[in-house]
């Protein structure tokens, strides 16, 4: 078998929503020590709707392909939806990444919560 699934291929090879939005509503940053890899999210509100979202990763294969699901699984739904999504739901979308490969989908879901943090922190009225 081989080591990834085609959708991480084809995710890592050609990422959606690659970027930065100027005035984004909420960026969030996050780091994994061990590996040094960094991804940062970038998102734009809009009534409680999830309009657009941006990332940057700087990492593996495996954290560019969970950036690029993840941000495409978030687009266009409720930031509540957004806060619930798991490292897990990213993994099994990308049709699985191999064990030792599945901290990468970690920097992903904590991108998009830290990301949402900082929108909420922006926006107190919006909680
Ligand atoms: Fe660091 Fe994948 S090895 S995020």
């Amino acid at each position: 078998m081989a080591l990834y699934s085609e959708k991480v291929m084809d995710h890592f090879r050609n990422p959606r929503n690659v970027g930065v939005i100027e005035d984004a509503d909420g960026v969030g940053e996050v780091g994994n020590e061990k590996c040094g890899d960094i991804m940062k999210i970038y998102l734009k509100i809009e009534g409680g709707i999830i309009e657009d979202v941006k990332f940057e990763t700087f990492g593996c294969a495996s954290a560019v392909a969970s950036s690029s699901m993840a941000t495409e699984l978030i687009k266009g739904k409720p930031v509540a939806e957004a806060l619930e999504l798991t490292n897990k739901a990213v993994a099994e979308a990308l049709d699985g990444l191999p064990a030792y490969k599945m901290h990468c989908s970690v920097l992903a879901e904590e991108a998009i919560k830290n990301a949402l943090e900082d929108y909420y922190k922006k926006h107190p009225e919006a909680k």
